[in-house]
C-alpha cells in the first residue's frame, strides 16, 4: 500500500518527487521519505507522519539532482518512525531502496548479512535489501547484476526501487509477484517510474507496466527491459485513459465528494458502448464461447471490502437473470478453505484497483485449478486486468478517496450488465425483459443525479448524531449488503462502530442493543421484503430506537414510523441497491467530516491493499 515514486531527467528531481507523492498519499502515509543523486553523492530526507512533514524538512534542507525516488509508507515491519521511513540505505550510503510489499525470508537475509559485519539502522525488511546489493557489490557484480540477484533472493510480493551511485543517471526497479503496480511514464528526454498512474499522469500518458520477475534500467532517454536473469524483454507501450485533471478535487472539498458527486457520470461511462437499444442487446464482448457460457455451471465471486459487498449485490442479480449459481468469497479466504470448483465454473474478481494482493491470490488459485476467470475492475493495466481471461473496465475514472464509492456502484452497474448479457446469451429472459431492463439501465444515472442534489438533510442529520458511538444499519434481500456497505462507509470514515445486519436476524440477538443512543439506517425497497422492513422498523421503535430510513419516493407508510426518512427514486429491484447507497456515502461523510476525521485518507486504511 505504499507509494512510490521515481524521476530521472532535466527537472528538479525533488520536486517531481514530491507532487507525485502528494498523488499517492492516499495509498498509505505513516511517513515519507525521498533520495537524490547529484554528482555521485545520495542525499536522503525522511520523516513521521503526513507528506507535509517531509515538505517542511525539504524548505529547511533542499534536495539537489535530477534523478530521485520518493516513497509514502503505511507500516508493515518496523513501527513508525524516522529511522523505518523509507529510504533505506547500505553501509556506505552508496545505495538507496524504497519498496512496497513484504520480503518474507527478510529475517533469514538479514542474519546472515549481520555476520558477515554489515550494521542495520531501521526494523525493517526494506533495508536488507540495500545490504543485500552491497554484498553482491562487493563480490564483484555489476550494479545491474548485484540489484537482480538480491531481488531474486527475496520471497514474497516486492516491488523495489533503487539508486546507485555507481550508475548515478539511473534508476533500477523491478517487481516481484503481487506488490502493487510499477507503471514507468515515458517523457521527452526523462523517465518517470510510480506505484500508480495519478502521481504521473501530468507529466506523460505513455506508460510501461511492469509485470512479475521484471526489472527495468531508467535513465532520462529511456529505459531498458529485462527478466531477473538479465535476458532482455520487450515492453508494450499503453496509452493511459486518464486525463490528469480527473485525478484532481475538481473544486470539491475532498476527493470522496467529488467522487460521490460523479456517479451519475461514472454510471454512464460504465454503461456507455455496453448496450444495444436498436437491437435490443448487451454488447459484453468478454470473449467466452457459446459453449463457455451455456455450459457455464457456477460463479465463484472473490474481493475485499467494498468489492465484496458489491460481489454480494452481483449474486443477486446474475442468479436472478442469468440463473446460475453464484458463491461469493472473500478474497482473503478463498484460497485457504479449498474451495470445490467445478470444471465448467468461472471465477469473477471484483476489485476497483485490481491490485488487491488477496483477490489476485484467489485469481492465482482458480487459475491454477483452470477455471476461466473475468476481472471487473477500474485500473486498466492493473494486475487484475492482465491476470483475467476477460476484463469488464468499471471506466469510472480514478477513485482517489481512500473510501471506495463510484467504485462501486460501478461494480454494481457492471455487474448487472454481465448478468443481463450472460442471460442474453443463456436464453434465460426473452428479449422484451432484456429491452425493459434495459431501459431501466438508460434511466439510472438520471436517477442517481436526483439523489445526489439534496445534500442539505445529509448535513442536518450528521449534526443531529455525529457523536453517537454505535450505528445499526438493516436491510433485506439484495439491499442487505447496502447495508453492510453503509456501515463500512462509516466506520471507516468516521470511526464510529457501525455494523450492518440482515433485518431478519435482528430477533436473533441486535434487537439487545436497541436503544435511544444507537441510530438504526433501515434501507425500505418497493420490493417483496418491505412489509417485512416495516415490520422491523416497527420493533426498532417499540424499544425506543432510533430510525433513519432510506426509502422509495411516496412511502409515506414509512414516513409515519422512522423518525427521519431519505427518499430514493424508484426503478428496478435489481438495480434499486444503486440508488439506495448513495444516501448511505453521503451520510458517513458528512458525520466524518463533521467529526473532524480525514475522510480522503483515514487512519490506518490505504487504497489499495497489496499485503495480506
Ligand atoms: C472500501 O471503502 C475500502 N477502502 C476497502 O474495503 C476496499 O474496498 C477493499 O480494500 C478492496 O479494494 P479493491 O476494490 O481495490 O480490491
Amino acid at each position: 500500500m505504499c507509494g512510490i515514486v521515481g524521476y530521472v531527467g532535466h527537472r528538479d528531481a525533488s520536486l517531481v518527487v514530491l507532487q507525485g507523492l502528494k498523488r499517492l498519499e492516499y495509498r498509505g502515509y505513516d511517513s515519507a521519505g525521498m533520495a537524490t543523486i547529484q554528482s555521485g553523492c545520495i542525499e536522503v530526507r525522511r520523516s513521521v507522519g503526513k507528506l507535509a512533514a517531509l515538505e517542511v524538512v525539504l524548505k529547511s534542507k533542499p534536495m539537489r539532482g535530477n534523478v530521485g525516488i520518493g516513497h509514502t509508507r503505511w507500516a508493515t515491519h518496523g513501527g513508525v518512525t524516522e529511522e523505518n521511513a523509507h529510504p533505506h540505505m547500505d553501509c556506505r550510503g552508496e545505495i538507496v531502496v524504497i519498496h512496497n510489499g513484504i520480503v518474507e525470508n527478510y529475517l533469514e537475509i538479514k542474519s546472515t548479512l549481520l555476520e558477515r559485519g554489515h550494521v542495520f539502522r531501521s526494523q525493517t525488511d526494506t533495508e536488507v535489501i540495500a545490504h543485500l546489493i552491497e554484498e553482491y557489490q562487493l563480490d564483484g557484480a555489476d550494479p545491474v547484476t548485484a540489484a537482480r540477484r538480491a531481488i531474486s533472493d527475496l520471497q514474497g510480493a516486492n516491488a523495489v526501487v533503487i539508486l546507485d551511485s555507481r550508475s548515478p543517471q539511473a534508476i533500477i526497479v523491478a517487481r516481484v509477484g503481487n506488490a502493487g503496480g510499477v507503471v514507468i511514464g515515458i517523457g521527452e528526454k526523462e523517465m518517470f517510474i510510480a506505484s500508480d498512474m495519478p502521481a504521473i499522469l501530468s507529466y506523460t500518458q505513455q506508460l510501461v507496466f511492469l509485470e512479475d520477475q521484471e526489472l527495468a534500467i531508467v535513465e532520462a532517454d529511456g529505459a531498458q527491459y529485462m527478466d531477473l536473469d538479465g535476458r532482455p524483454i520487450r515492453k508494450e507501450v499503453n496509452t493511459a485513459l486518464w486525463d490528469p485533471v480527473a485525478a484532481e478535487k475538481g473544486g470539491y472539498r475532498h476527493f470522496m465528494l467529488k467522487e460521490i458527486h460523479e456517479q451519475a457520470r461514472s454510471v454512464t461511462d460504465t454503461i456507455r458502448g455496453r448496450i444495444d437499444f436498436d437491437a435490443g442487446r448487451v454488447n459484453l464482448d468478454i470473449g467466452f464461447t457459446k459453449e463457455e457460457i451455456l455450459s457455464l455451471d457456477r460463479i465463484h465471486s472473490v474481493a475485499c471490502g467494498t468489492a465484496y459487498y458489491a460481489a454480494l449485490v452481483g449474486k443477486f442479480m446474475i442468479e436472478k437473470l442469468a440463473r446460475v449459481p453464484v458463491e461469493v468469497d472473500y478474497g482473503s479466504e478463498f484460497r485457504y478453505r479449498e474451495p470445490l470448483l467445478g470444471a465448467n465454473s468461472l471465477l469473477l474478481a471484483v476489485t476497483q484497483s485490481g491490485e488487491t494482493v488477496d483477490t489476485l491470490a484467489a485469481m492465482e488459485e482458480a487459475r491454477r485449478r483452470g477455471l476461466l476467470s473475468i476481472a471487473v475492475v477500474n485500473v486498466v493495466g492493473s494486475q487484475a486486468s492482465r491476470l483475467a481471461d476477460a476484463v469488464i473496465h468499471l471506466n469510472a475514472g480514478p477513485e482517489i478517496g481512500v473510501a471506495s464509492t463510484k467504485a462501486f456502484t460501478s461494480q454494481l452497474v457492471a455487474q448487472f450488465l454481465l448478468a443481463l448479457y450472460l442471460a442474453q446469451e443463456r436464453k434465460t429472459i426473452d428479449e422484451a425483459e432484456i429491452r425493459k431492463h434495459l431501459q431501466h439501465l438508460a434511466e439510472l444515472p438520471n436517477l442517481v443525479g436526483k439523489v445526489l442534489t439534496d445534500g442539505e438533510q445529509y448535513q442536518t442529520l450528521a449534526q443531529k448524531y455525529f457523536r453517537r458511538q454505535d450505528f445499526l444499519y438493516l436491510g433485506r434481500g439484495i439491499n442487505y449488503p447496502i447495508a453492510l456497505e453503509g456501515a463500512l462507509k462509516l466506520k471507516e470514515i468516521s470511526y464510529i462502530h457501525a455494523e450492518g445486519y440482515p433485518a431478519g436476524e435482528m430477533k436473533h440477538g441486535p434487537i439487545a442493543l436497541i436503544d435511544e443512543n444507537m441510530p438504526v439506517v433501515a434501507l425500505v425497497a418497493r420490493d417483496v421484503v418491505r412489509s417485512k422492513m416495516l415490520s422491523n422498523i416497527e420493533q426498532v421503535k417499540a424499544r425506543g430506537g432510533i430510525v433513519i430510513a432510506v426509502a422509495s419516493e411516496g412511502d409515506n407508510e414509512v414516513a409515519s414510523k422512522a423518525d427521519h426518512m431519505i427518499t430514493v427514486p424508484i426503478t428496478s429491484p435489481l438495480l434499486t441497491p444503486v440508488l439506495m447507497v448513495l444516501p448511505l456515502q453521503l451520510l458517513a461523510y458528512h458525520i466524518g467530516v463533521r467529526r473532524g476525521c480525514d475522510v480522503d485518507q483515514p487512519r490506518n486504511l490505504a487504497k489499495s491493499v497489496t499485503v495480506e
